[in-house]
């Protein structure tokens, strides 16, 4: 193995003036926040600092919801799902008012720093609050949306995407049988990363993305062709942003262009944000975790923490939510060509 990439030790930290720092979860959960909760406590412990957890997000901040997090506390949690710090979409932290309130129970509970986990709202609320009250913050990707720029994946992503081709795979068979043809409606807000590349593991016929616009005539073509073919079912994965109207209205029109067509529509929902997250997840969790307690002692804050060809690294929060991530044209290009 090797050792080049060596761990600091707790005495290369000594200079930081950050001795305690607080932890949340905020926005919708995605597997493997658990697996980053307990990277970020056992190096905060590992270099000599103190762990407060906050629970329910922002809304946790603004109600004083603390409590202390000693290494016992992460024990046997990097195999569930959803957080056990709970989360919350606040409304109260998108006021100065709400903010002033955190920053108040912050500073009385002696929090130096804080440690959020959570996607591009996170962020914005983070980057926000950094400005108004100079709190350092560092960010950890957790979103099943895999939306934020400067990341290659973000926590949570890989789990949903296996989530969604046990799904379809269920789907196909029930498909098969009826010769029908199915509309599967999928997570990403407004992203398609989910949809594009569940579609690909799955074998999807089509994929129907907000990123690029949805022709009906050639996505009628297609599925008129593979019936051709005889093949006897079809998978369309429609990501829940895509913008010619969504699933159910696309199976509508594809139902009146086709009345020979079976048609039936399935929305995942969200089974999609449960259940134990993959070895990935785990893996890139436990690593953005212990990079972000160390981006903080290092003294850089607002930046979000991520992965880029399997190295760490480290975007400014402003970047991370506005500029886009892009969609590789290329391999949503492909799926044309595999389907055929
Ligand atoms: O951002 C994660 C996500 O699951 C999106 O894919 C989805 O649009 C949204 O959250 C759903 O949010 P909620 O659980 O609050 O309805």
């Amino acid at each position: 193995m090797n050792t080049k990439n060596s761990i600091p030790m707790p005495h290369d930290y000594d200079d930081s003036p950050i001795k305690r720092i607080g932890v949340l979860t905020s926005g919708g959960d995605a597997p493997g926040m658990n697996a980053a909760v307990r990277a970020v406590a056992r190096t905060a412990i590992f270099y000599g600092r103190e762990v407060v957890g906050i629970f329910h997000g922002y809304k946790g901040l603004i109600e004083n919801n603390l409590r202390s997090l000693e290494s016992g506390d992460v024990s046997n949690i990097i195999q569930l799902g959803g957080t056990m710090l709970k989360t919350a979409r606040s409304i109260e932290f998108r006021t100065y008012e709400g903010r002033q309130k955190a920053y108040e129970n912050l500073k009385n509970a002696q929090i130096d720093a804080l440690i959020v986990i959570g996607g591009d709202g996170t962020f914005t609320g983070a980057s926000i609050f950094a400005k108004e009250f100079g709190v350092p913050i560092v960010g950890i990707p957790g979103t099943i949306d895999n939306d934020l720029f400067g990341t290659d994946y973000t926590v949570g992503y890989d789990t949903a995407l296996n989530t969604i081709i046990e799904a379809v795979d269920k789907i196909r068979d029930t498909a098969t049988a009826h010769e029908r043809l199915f509309f599967i409606e999928v997570m990403g807000r407004d992203a398609g990363f989910l949809a594009l590349n569940g579609g690909i593991a799955s074998g999807a016929e089509a994929v129907l993305i907000p990123e690029t616009d949805t022709d009906l005539t050639t996505l009628e073509s297609l599925i008129k062709s593979g019936y051709r073919r005889n093949k006897n079912s079809s998978i369309v994965l429609v990501a829940e942003g895509e913008k010619a109207g969504g699933a159910f209205s696309i199976a509508r029109q594809v139902e009146k262009d086709y009345p020979q067509y079976d048609v039936r529509v399935t929305v995942l929902g969200h089974i999609q944000r449960g259940g134990a997250p993959t070895a990935s997840d785990r893996i890139l969790a436990s690593r953005l975790g212990l990079a972000a307690v160390e981006t903080l002692l290092d003294d850089q804050q607002s930046v979000m923490v991520g992965i880029e060809n399997d190295e760490i690294s480290l975007v400014p929060f402003n970047k991370a939510i506005k500029q886009d991530k892009e969609m590789n044209r290329k391999l949503y290009d492909s799926i044309r060509i595999l389907s055929s």
